[in-house]
């Protein structure tokens, strides 16, 4: 056990993430090894792998599904991933509700999740707010907020029902995982792929944020199209992490996420034990930021797509299962035009998290920590004071700043979790926001 008060853990922990380094671009076959010949050279299953290793294979997509989406790594390491005992199932955690989610029609805004109880680590903080689909299926999608106060002690998480999309809110997280570790700050998002388990630890007091669960198929970049061969999400700002491996010899809980549940059993070692690796089945780390916005040089507002920072492609060619997207830093500079974007009902339905707002700002979107959905085909857009203000306004130039969100847009309905239907943090008035538009039509 650590001798170090916890402020001593979080200092060593975030020396240990500012040193990190990282392999660049999205999709890439990456190779790392954190002890030099733990790699074998020219094949991936040798008779004896390097250094006493045990080979593994983790295949993300079918065997035989063509290159373009085939995800799969190899892993060197120390125990292979098979020496456990049985995993019995231990209730919902952090994740219950979702099964029995309800459908509610109407516009939805939800407050900040308050203060976590003590020890309240990544799993056991997760809030599900509603979902779609089936993980069974491997169709739809979730959405949860987590407010956590502890770092996961000899306790590893995977989730073989999706991959997750996390974005912290407050709070930077050392992501521990089986490729190695990730910093994310606060304007990154991480994604950890079907499978990998990981280990989340918090270099500040407390950390929150949104996690979106994709039960589809793994996220790709969008297609660019006559935009041409660069813009919006770049490959090369997609960091995956370098090889890094725990020597735990102590019992470590491992929860694992399969088909809606939580399912639970201890190794006698840390699984985080993989000297080297080889694949594109990996976690990355984005920040937001990096994002190259594309937009209108002329007139009228663009669609929203073009924020896509990631897709789950379906079966049918342009609808996605889900998209996440960073309506963030850009130039509005269209011509006689309303800038903000036009009301609007939508097949898909969206779902706003707030990382960062300027001060005292409301809305649609509310405080930072929030999180709106407008479902499936509800109508909505600016309140009427933004109309106001949007339509009487001189447009110059403008730099729209100060903000950080995450989006994620699904094809389906989104249904909520009782507890999220219930909650005293849902907007009761959510609805008085569109009230009191002027009537201008024959004045
Ligand atoms: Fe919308």
């Amino acid at each position: 056990m650590s001798t170090h008060t916890p402020h001593e853990d979080r200092d060593l922990a975030r020396k240990t993430a500012e040193a990190l380094s990282y392999l660049h671009g999205f999709g890439n076959l990456h190779s790392s090894e954190a002890m030099a010949g733990a790699l074998p050279d020219g094949n991936h299953a040798p008779q004896r792998p390097p250094l006493g290793l045990y080979t593994e294979q983790i295949s993300g997509s079918a065997f035989t599904e063509p290159r373009g989406g085939n995800r799969h790594s190899w892993m060197y390491r120390i125990r292979p991933s098979a020496q456990h005992g049985a995993f019995r199932r231990i209730g919902g955690g952090g994740f219950h509700g979702l099964a029995d989610a309800e459908i509610e029609m109407n516009r939805s805004m939800w407050s900040p999740l308050p203060d976590p109880a003590p020890g309240t680590d990544f799993v056991s903080g997760m809030w599900p707010l509603g979902g779609n689909g089936d993980p069974a299926e491997r169709t739809g999608m979730a959405v949860y907020l987590y407010a956590a106060n502890t770092s996961m002690k000899d306790k590893v998480f995977s989730d073989s029902d999706g991959e997750l999309l996390i974005t912290p809110q407050a709070g930077e997280l050392l992501v521990h995982t089986e490729f190695g570790p990730l910093h994310v700050k606060v304007g990154d998002v991480a994604l950890i792929p079907r499978g990998v388990r990981f280990q989340v630890e918090l270099l500040d007091v407390s950390a929150r944020g949104y996690v979106a669960e994709n039960f589809g198929r793994p996220l790709v970049l969008p297609e660019l199209g006559p935009l041409g061969a660069n813009g919006m999400a770049n490959p090369e700002d997609f960091r995956a992490p370098t090889a890094a491996y725990d020597e735990v010899e102590r019992p470590v809980e491992v929860i694992v996420k399969y088909c809606g549940e939580l399912w639970g059993s201890v190794y006698d070692h840390s699984p985080l034990d993989v000297v080297a690796w080889h694949g594109n089945h990996v976690p990355y780390v984005y920040d937001l930021n990096r994002f190259q916005t594309v937009g209108t040089l002329t007139y009228d507002h663009t669609d929203p797509s073009v924020f896509t920072i990631l897709t789950s492609p379906t079966d049918t060619p342009g609808v996605p299962n889900m998209d996440f997207l960073a309506p963030n830093w850009r130039w509005s500079v269209a011509e006689d035009t309303f800038r903000p974007q036009y009301y609007h009902r939508n097949i898909s339905t969206e779902i706003y998290g707030v990382i960062k707002a300027p001060p005292g700002r409301t809305g649609v979107y509310g405080a930072p920590g929030s999180i709106s959905v407008q479902n499936m085909m509800t109508p909505h857009g600016v309140v009427p004071e933004a109309d106001s203000a949007a339509t009487q306004a001189e447009l110059r130039p403008e730099r729209i700043d100060g903000h950080l969100m995450c989006a994620y847009e699904t094809r389906l309905p989104l249904k909520f979790t009782r507890q999220a239907l219930d909650s005293e943090r849902r907007h009761p008035d959510y609805d008085s926001l569109w009230q009191g538009f002027e009537r201008r039509f024959g004045r």
